[in-house]
């Protein structure tokens, strides 16, 4: 099957040139000024810009989580994704406590095989370690999973100590992994909702006060301070917090292999939603919370300074009814999380972009090249190349868009971003050569998807 793009512009993280992209079955075989060649399939992208499919590293569907499970599965997550321009994810499969992180895997092939609509990895997070676990990690990155999750935080649940965030980290590090951390103070966290809770304050708000800017900042100061020691690279998921932004800043000029992420939630929403009426709050019940308004721009100039490196989702839906609602009395019974993975890219193109926030190359980084150098998929993915991979997105730049959960593709009753409008509009969706999304539609297969090893660490 030969399928050409042409008359676009194609835009990379250094460039954006008129181009023809030629692709043979899954590969870009050829990108010329002007192709002569023939195709089975001629996508006019005249007006329209063509970047490399999007890759969310940081996605949780079918996860067991709070007493539920998420909305999303993995079919119906990346028919999601892939609308939103996104081709590749990497979810998280998380150790049992008491089981090996080679049962987690397992679970969570399961949960993915035959569904995906787009290629899909994932990261090992360990929960409970032991000797056994840890020399689990060497082998595990040669077989194509190099990067592993801690938390600091969900005390009970999730969180690990000191003695295990240093170990894994060493382990990790020796082998060529990466290392991603979930940080907040779960110890924290956990006196200031004791001290809630006790005085009745239930409710969504008291969720973002329990877990303040201090619990973030104290977690990313304490885990770089471990890295160090390590001599590990290491990575900051969801980083939402101007101060601990400062603490990564600190570290990459004193030339640490330090790496963050934000997320769209952390950019664009604030604390005063979770005084929304009627429980409303419940619906940006995430952690680490929504911040104060002034904090999304510090976060804005770390993404054009490079100080945060990746735009990842961090999608982790829950609907509303019945899922949310079961903590309509107590804030911590909230399932946390949010939907995020099918707007992701182009709230960073309308609200970055045309907003002139970031460069257009800068935002093809930071939803697509970056995650794939950072996360072992580059250059067969991340990039428009020759030899690369066809997950190929044809963008309209012009075209408007306006937010709802009555035409989102996220199998959950809510949208964060209800009614934000803006423009651009991702037309066609190619994933390693077929064409997923049409004009907004899901012309895919469940099963297309194929899971993707990838290669050690490499630092940016
Ligand atoms: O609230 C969140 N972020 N839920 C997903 C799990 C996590 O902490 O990433
Ligand atoms: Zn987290
Ligand atoms: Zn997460």
């Amino acid at each position: 099957m030969r399928t050409i793009i042409k008359n676009g512009t194609v835009v990379t993280t250094s460039e954006n040139y008129k181009a023809d992209i030629l692709v043979e079955n899954e590969t870009i075989v050829a990108i010329e000024a002007k192709t002569s060649a023939s195709a089975d399939l001629v996508i006019d992208a005249a007006g329209k810009l063509v970047f490399p499919g999007a890759i969310d590293v940081h996605t949780h569907f079918d996860m067991p989580f709070g007493g539920t499970v998420t909305a999303d599965d993995f079919t119906t997550g990346t028919i999601a994704a892939a609308a939103g321009g996104t081709t590749c994810i990497i979810d998280y499969a998380l150790q049992t406590p008491g089981k090996s992180l080679e049962d987690a895997l397992q679970v969570w092939h399961a949960r993915a095989e035959g569904k995906c609509a787009i290629d899909y990895g994932f990261h090992v997070a360990v929960t409970d370690l032991n000797d056994a676990v840890l020399n689990e990690i060497p082998g595990l990155i040669e077989k194509g999973y190099p990067s592993f999750k801690v938390f600091m935080a969900y005390k009970g649940v999730f969180q690990v100590d000191d003695a295990t965030l240093l170990r894994v980290l060493k382990k990790s590090g020796e082998a060529g992994g990466l290392v991603l951390v979930h940080a907040e103070n779960g110890d924290v966290i956990d006196v200031l909702t004791k001290e809630m809770l006790a005085n009745g304050q239930t409710s969504p708000l008291y969720h973002a006060l329990s877990r303040p800017p201090q619990a973030e900042e104290e977690a990313v100061n304490r885990y770089i301070t471990m890295a160090a020691l390590a001599g590990a690279p290491a990575y900051i998921v969801h980083l939402s917090d101007s101060s601990a932004l400062g603490l990564v800043a600190e570290a990459r000029l004193q030339g640490m292999p330090i790496y963050a992420e934000t997320c769209p939630q952390y950019l664009f929403l604030a604390l005063d939603r979770y005084n929304e009426p009627d429980f409303g709050g419940a619906k940006y019940v995430m952690s680490p919370p929504l911040r104060e308004a002034g904090n999304n721009d510090f976060l804005w100039s770390g993404l054009d300074s490079g100080n945060l490196q990746v735009v990842a989702s961090d999608h982790c839906s829950f609907n509303l009814k019945n899922q949310k609602e079961l903590g309509r009395d107590d804030f911590t019974k909230i399932p946390n999380g949010a939907p995020g993975v099918e707007t992701r890219v182009q709230l960073l193109f309308a609200g970055g972009v045309l907003e002139n926030r970031i460069s257009i190359n800068k935002f093809v980084d930071l939803v697509s090249t970056a995650p794939a150098r950072l996360f072992g998929l580059y250059p067969q993915k991340g990039t428009i190349a020759v030899g690369s991979e066809a997950d190929l997105v044809v963008f309209d730049p012009e075209a408007p868009f306006t937010i709802s959960a009555k035409t989102h593709h996220q199998n959950v009753d809510y949208n964060p971003y209800e009614g934000f409008t803006g423009r651009g509009v991702p037309v066609k969706v190619m994933s390693r050569g077929t064409v997923v999304i049409d004009d907004g539609r899901y012309v895919g297969k469940a099963g297309h998807g194929r899971f993707q090893t990838r290669k050690p660490f490499n630092a940016l």
